[in-house]
């Protein structure tokens, strides 16, 4: 972060207060307001941080005019084409591409961690069977503060090392898993001879009774899935996870934290939402009835997969995701799909509103995720889970980022109060 040289200079009642003005490597300047509440007496006000920068960070930039996303300074589009999963992992984790040898490393890691602990079968056999896969991976996330002591220190290197590893070489089997308990199938253990998307796959869909071949097109699609979705700057969930992680809680607890902010449908829960939407809306005629009710100010519906609080253009994973959706779909011969149909003539509908054109409402990277994962078999209920699956990576970068800066302190906003003033007491006789 750069020494601040320039400021901006407030004025109230009269006194004037000089304020640090920081300049980024990249993105709109910051006034630094850390001391305005001991010289001027008073808070800032921003309830939807639409103006706030809460943190410093190297991970990941956004320009949600121009639609760009950089992670370490490589675009979303390279990575998704031309890197995989892991090796993003690598990059958002330590800050820069591995060599050949650091990434075999990396992947020996990450493929000899994927195990749970086996209590932790019994700990799913405490769910009903139609809980939702939400609710055990926030559940079975957080137990793993049970399972794992000896990764819980976040003052010890070591352990915050292997806290990283265990979160993101176990995230496919714990989603596998509460996908397998959901179905009431059998849970299906990864194997050491498969790369990360094939794992997970094998681990969702193989059964005991035959042979189970991933089909390395449809893996190819699931890396990409996972690439798009690993991090993205300060958004709710990993805001959630900062703000848990500041309190010095165990990491297990605060990426649980995280995942249980993502499942809400404005966030990483669009997804689900956007298919059960296409869905609702069935056929191309019925859109411009569902478009009118997402203008209708007296109507709660919006257009899920739409609109984004910081790209103000195309989501560039939504750009990517579209490409993989017309693969995949093809691949499967279920390019006539109709929610396919009605979500490409949806977003043309949309594009060509002034409503939605005037407020630069995009499809984002849920508008076409959910067309792929229920093209792979996946049910809209394991939508969000693979979301979480993938953000883990971004939420553990942004801990350790926060974790090792030794300027951390607990965060703690203050509010704009608009409450009762002081008064007394009144005996039950005199109410
Ligand atoms: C993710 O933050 C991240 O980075 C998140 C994410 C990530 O990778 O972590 O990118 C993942 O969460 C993507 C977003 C997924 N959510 C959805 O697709 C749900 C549908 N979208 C909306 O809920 C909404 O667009 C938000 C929540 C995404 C953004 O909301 P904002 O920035 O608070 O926008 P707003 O509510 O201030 O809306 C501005 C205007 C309003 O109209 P006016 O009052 O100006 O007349 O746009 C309208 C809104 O009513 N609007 C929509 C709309 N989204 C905003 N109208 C219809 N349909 C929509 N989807």
């Amino acid at each position: 972060m750069s020494d601040a040289k320039k400021t901006a200079t407030l004025t109230l009642d009269g006194t004037s207060y000089e304020l640090p003005v920081m300049s980024p490597s990249a993105g709109p300047d910051v006034v630094d307001i850390r001391k305005l509440y001991a010289q001027a007496k008073v808070f800032t006000y921003d309830p939807g941080f639409t103006s706030t920068a809460a943190c410093d960070s190297e991970i990941t930039f956004i320009d949600g005019g121009k639609g760009e996303l950089l992670h370490r300074g490589y675009p979303i589009d390279q990575l998704a084409e031309k890197s995989h999963y892991l090796e993003v992992c690598y990059l958002l984790l330590y800050g820069d591409l591995p060599g050949a040898k650091q990434l075999e490393e990396f992947e020996r890691l990450v493929t000899y961690h994927t195990m749970l602990h086996e209590q932790m079968v019994y700990f799913y056999r405490g769910f009903r069977r139609d809980a939702h896969p939400m609710a055990i991976m926030t559940g079975v996330v957080g137990a793993m503060s049970a399972f794992y002591h000896d990764s819980t220190d976040i003052h010890d290197e070591h352990a915050r090392e292997v806290a990283t590893i265990r979160l993101i070489a176990k995230m496919p089997t714990i989603a596998a898993w509460a996908y397998k308990f959901s179905i009431g199938q059998p849970f299906v253990y990864p194997r050491n001879d498969l790369d990360y998307a094939s794992n997970f796959l094998r681990m969702c869909f193989a059964v005991p009774a035959e042979d189970y071949e991933v089909n390395p097109i449809l893996a190819r699609a699931m890396d990409r899935i996972f690439t798009l979705h690993a991090d993205h700057e300060q958004n709710a969930s990993t805001s959630t996870v900062r703000l848990a992680s500041s309190s010095g809680a165990n990491p297990f607890a605060c990426i649980a934290a995280g995942i249980a902010c993502l499942w809400g449908p404005a966030h990483g829960g669009a997804n689900q939402a956007t298919l059960e939407m296409l869905r609702e809306i069935g056929t191309v005629d019925r859109i411009p009835e569902f478009i009118a009710r997402a203008k209708d100010k007296d109507d709660p519906f919006r257009l899920m997969g739409f609109g984004h609080r910081v790209y103000k253009n195309f989501d560039p994973r939504a750009k990517v995701m579209k490409q993989s959706a017309d693969e995949v779909l093809e691949l499967l011969g279920v390019d006539n799909n109709p929610t396919l149909q009605v979500a490409k003539a949806l977003e043309e509908a949309a594009l060509s509103d002034p409503y939605f054109a005037d407020r630069k409402l995009f499809p984002n990277v849920d508008f076409y995720s959910g067309i792929i994962l229920e093209a792979m078999g996946f049910p809209t209920s394991m939508f969000t889970p693979i979301f979480a699956l993938s953000r883990t990576v971004g939420w553990i970068s942004q801990w350790k980022e926060m974790i090792s800066d030794p300027a951390m302190k607990i965060g703690r906003p203050r509010q704009l109060y608009c409450g009762a003033t002081m008064r007394d007491y009144v005996d039950i006789e005199k109410r």
